[in-house]
């Protein structure tokens, strides 16, 4: 069988790839998991979008380790894990450090640090695999030699629709959900005036 094929640089093209597909399910996965649609299906929503995380982590340590290993343009250990260092397009480079810090810092804060850190902060830290979604769509995007191709446009172009789209659906959800509440807010109110209620 022949692997030519799996050179350094194309095993970094394709973990970069894989990456990002796995990143993306992981947050798709997340914020579906509180959609209305898959209440039943919640938590089989929260275990992938754990699995999917998790995997999308190694995938990305084993991208930026490629970078050393490649012999076209090769990366030191610090150009790699100190944003904007980089020889080769630093503030591209930079995208996918900062991104995958991001991602590191919310994936250890939600299953080692959960109690220490208290719900309110934990989920603010958990917001930011947003801006850490944004960051490494743009590094894909910019960097890779592969933007060009029409698959990699459907790629790039099917997550950010479907990030965009379930993120609508939230805030539709939660717009209605809170209609809802003032609404009996405001007929319990009124009952309570009308005496009909204690
Ligand atoms: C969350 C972290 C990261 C993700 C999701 C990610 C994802 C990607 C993707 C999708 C590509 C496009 C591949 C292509 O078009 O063929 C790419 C390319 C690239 N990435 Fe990353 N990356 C990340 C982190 C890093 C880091 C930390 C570095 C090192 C500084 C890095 C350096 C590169 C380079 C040099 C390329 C160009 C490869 C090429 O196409 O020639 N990436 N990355």
């Amino acid at each position: 069988m022949n692997f030519d094929w799996l050179s350094t640089w194309n095993s970094i093209r394709l973990s970069g790839f894989l990456a990002y597909f796995l990143f993306t399910f992981s947050i798709a996965a997340g914020l579906m998991s509180r959609l209305f649609l898959f209440q039943k299906q919640k938590q089989l929503m929260l275990e992938l979008h754990k699995l999917s995380g998790w995997a999308g982590m190694l995938t990305v340590v084993f991208h930026a380790t490629l970078l050393s290993l490649d012999s076209y343009v090769p990366y030191q250990i610090w150009e790699i894990w100190i944003p904007f260092l980089a020889g080769n397009a630093p503030v591209l480079s930079a995208l996918g450090t900062i991104s995958f810090y991001l991602f590191l810092l919310v994936l250890a804060t939600s299953d080692f640090f959960i109690k220490t850190l208290g719900r309110s902060l934990w989920k603010r830290i958990h917001f930011l695999v947003i801006p850490a979604w944004m960051l490494m769509t743009l590094h894909g995007i910019l960097i890779g030699t592969d933007s060009a191709h029409p698959w990699a446009a459907f790629v790039y172009g099917g997550g950010i629709f479907l990030v965009i789209i379930i993120l609508a659906f939230r805030y539709f959800e939660s717009h209605l959900e809170s209609t809802n509440r003032r609404k009996r807010k405001l007929l319990k109110k009124g009952a309570v005036q009308k005496g009909q209620i204690l």
